[in-house]
C-alpha cells in the first residue's frame, strides 16, 4: 500500500497559546509531521502567539526541544526539523489588551488561507475572535480552531456559541474533540457506511447491547485545577463519549459531508432520554503506596467530583428501543485502554445444544487504542477429528499489521485534524448545536447527583472501578468486558 499524501493549501497558522503544553505536545510535532511527510508546504507558516515575551530564535529553540521530546526525533540536526523550524516565528501578544495585534495584523500574508488555533483557555476564547476582527486579521475565509472545554453546562456553552457567532459563520468554526481524529473512530464511519453487511443487523433485533470504554491508567496529572471542576462526565462523557455513541446509533447519512453527518449525529443526542439515578454509578480511586489518591491530587478532601463514572443510556429511535448503551471512563484503572463492543444476539435455536455446546452471540469489537482495530468474533468448528468443538475466533482486521507492512504510518489524530482545518473540511468537528445538545443531555445527570449531594464510591487504584459499576451490569445478566492492555 501506498501512502497518499495529497498536499493542503498555502496557509499560515497561528497558534494563540503556542508556548503551552498542547501546543508543545501535540499542535507543533503534528504540523511537523505533516510537513515531513510533505503535506504541509514549504510555504506555509506557523506564528505562535502567547504572553511572554521571546525572540523567534528563543522561540524556535522552544519547539526543538518539544519536536526532540515529543516528536520522536533523536536527532538535533534532523533536516527536516530545520526546513520546519525555519517556517516559525514568534509574536508576544496580549489578548485582551493591545500588544502585538497590530505586529500579527502585518506579518499575514494576502491571498492566504489564515488558521487561528486557540490553543488557550476557554475564557479568552472570545476576546482573542473578538481582536481578529477588530484588527481586521481575520477575513471571511479564515478559520478559527477552539479546544475543549467548550463551556462548562448549557448555559456557557451557548453563550460562548452566540459570542463565536458575532465574530464568524458557523462555516469558520472548528471545535475539535480529538477522538473523532483516531484512525478507527473514522474507520467506523467506513465499515457501517462502506460495507452492506452490518447495515441490516444494525438494530436492535439483532444487537443485544453495546458497551464503550474508555479506561486510563493516569490520574489527574497536574490537571486538578481544571478536573476537579470538570469530572469524568464533563471531561470525557460529554464530548468523546457521545461523539462515539453518536457514530455507532447515527442513520446513515445521505452524503459523506459535513452538515449530513452532523445532522445524523445530533438526532442521536437529541433522542437520548434522561439516565435515572439507578442507571449510573460515580467513582474516584483511592490511592497506593506509590500513588496519590484522587482527593490528594486535587488537595482537596472533601471533593465529590468524578474520576469514574458508568452508566446505562438509551437510545429512543425505532433502530434502537430495547438495545441499551453502557459507557463507562475512568481515572487510575487498570490499564489505558478505549474500545467499543457491538455484542449481538445469541442464534434464536442452538441446534448443538443436544451435544452439550452453548453459544454465545457475535461480538464486534472497535478498538481505539492501544493496538487500535477491529475485530469481529465468531463461532467455528474447531479444526480436526474428535466431532464438533465450538470456538469462538476473532477475525482479525488490526490496521497496525497493515502498516507494519508497509510505509504508512498512524497519523496521529491532531495531523489529521489540521489538515482537515486547512482543507476546511469540517466533517469531525463539532458542530455548535451538537455541543449545546451534548450538554443539555449531561446537565440533567450532573443535576441529579448535585441535588442530591451524591458522593462518588471509591475504587482502587489499578482496579476496574467501583463494584457498582459491575453491577450495573450484572443485574441486567451481562458483563463488562476485560480493561486490558
Ligand atoms: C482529554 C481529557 O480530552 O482526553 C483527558 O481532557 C484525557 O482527561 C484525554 O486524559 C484522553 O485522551 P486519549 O486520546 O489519551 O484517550
Amino acid at each position: 500500500m501506498v501512502a497518499q499524501v495529497i498536499p493542503v493549501e498555502e496557509c499560515d497558522l497561528v497558534i494563540f497559546g503556542g508556548t503551552g503544553d498542547l501546543s508543545r505536545r501535540k499542535i507543533l510535532p503534528a504540523l511537523f509531521q505533516r510537513f515531513k511527510a510533505g503535506q504541509w508546504l514549504e510555504s506555509g507558516r506557523i506564528i505562535a502567539a502567547a504572553k511572554s515575551e521571546h525572540s523567534n530564535e528563543r522561540f524556535r529553540q522552544i519547539v526543538k526541544e518539544a519536536l526532540l521530546e515529543f516528536a520522536g526525533l533523536s536527532d538535533a540536526d534532523d533536516p527536516h526539523m530545520t526546513a520546519f523550524l525555519e517556517r516559525i516565528s514568534y509574536v508576544q501578544i496580549d489578548a485582551t489588551g493591545d500588544l502585538g495585534w497590530k505586529a500579527l495584523l502585518d506579518s499575514m500574508r494576502a491571498e492566504t488561507v489564515r488558521v487561528f488555533y486557540l490553543s488557550v483557555g476557554p475564557s479568552l476564547f472570545a476576546p482573542i475572535c473578538q481582536q481578529l476582527v477588530a484588527y481586521g486579521i481575520s477575513d471571511e475565509d479564515s478559520r478559527i480552531v477552539m479546544e475543549k472545554p467548550f463551556g462548562h453546562d448549557l448555559e456557557s456553552a451557548r453563550a460562548l456559541n452566540a459570542q463565536l457567532a458575532d465574530c464568524f459563520d458557523e462555516t469558520q468554526i472548528y471545535r475539535i474533540d480529538h477522538y473523532l481524529g483516531k484512525e478507527t473512530v473514522q474507520n467506523l464511519m467506513a465499515l457501517r457506511f462502506a460495507n452492506a453487511l452490518f447495515e441490516p443487523l444494525w438494530n436492535s433485533q439483532y444487537i443485544d447491547h453495546i458497551q464503550i470504554t474508555a479506561a486510563e491508567k493516569i490520574g489527574v496529572e497536574g490537571r486538578g485545577a481544571y478536573y476537579d471542576r470538570s469530572g469524568a462526565m464533563r471531561d470525557m462523557v460529554q464530548n468523546h463519549l457521545l461523539q462515539l455513541m453518536c457514530l455507532i446509533a447515527m442513520e446513515p447519512p445521505s452524503a459523506f459531508s459535513p452538515d449530513d453527518i452532523r445532522g445524523e449525529k445530533l438526532k442521536v443526542i437529541n433522542a437520548l432520554s434522561p439516565v435515572g439515578p439507578e442507571d449510573v454509578t460515580r467513582g474516584q480511586y483511592r490511592g497506593t503506596d506509590d500513588t496519590l489518591s484522587y482527593l490528594d491530587e486535587v488537595g482537596d478532601a472533601t471533593s465529590t467530583t468524578e474520576s469514574f463514572v458508568a452508566f446505562k443510556a438509551h437510545v429512543e429511535t425505532w433502530r434502537w428501543a430495547g438495545t441499551p448503551f453502557y459507557i463507562r471512563t475512568g481515572k487510575r484503572l487498570r490499564a489505558r485502554m478505549s474500545e467499543i463492543s457491538i455484542q449481538f444476539k445469541e442464534p434464536p435455536h442452538n441446534i448443538f445444544k443436544p451435544l452439550g455446546k452453548g453459544l454465545s452471540g457475535n461480538s464486534l469489537i472497535i478498538r481505539l487504542q492501544p493496538d487500535e482495530g477491529i475485530k469481529l468474533h465468531v463461532m467455528i468448528k474447531e479444526p480436526g477429528p474428535g466431532g464438533i468443538r465450538l470456538l469462538d475466533v476473532p477475525l482479525d482486521m488490526t490496521f497496525m499489521d497493515l502498516t507494519d507492512k508497509t510505509d504508512v504510518a498512524m497519523p496521529d489524530a491532531y495531523e489529521r485534524l489540521l489538515m482537515d482545518v486547512v482543507r476546511g473540511d469540517q466533517t469531525l468537528f463539532m458542530r455548535g448545536d451538537e455541543v449545546e445538545a451534548a450538554w443539555r443531555w449531561t446537565d440533567q445527570m450532573i443535576a441529579q447527583w448535585e441535588n442530591r449531594a451524591d458522593k462518588p464510591d471509591p475504587y482502587d487504584s489499578g482496579s476496574s472501578g467501583p463494584e457498582q459499576a459491575l453491577m450495573l451490569m450484572h443485574r441486567d445478566h451481562r458483563r463488562w468486558r476485560e480493561i486490558e492492555a
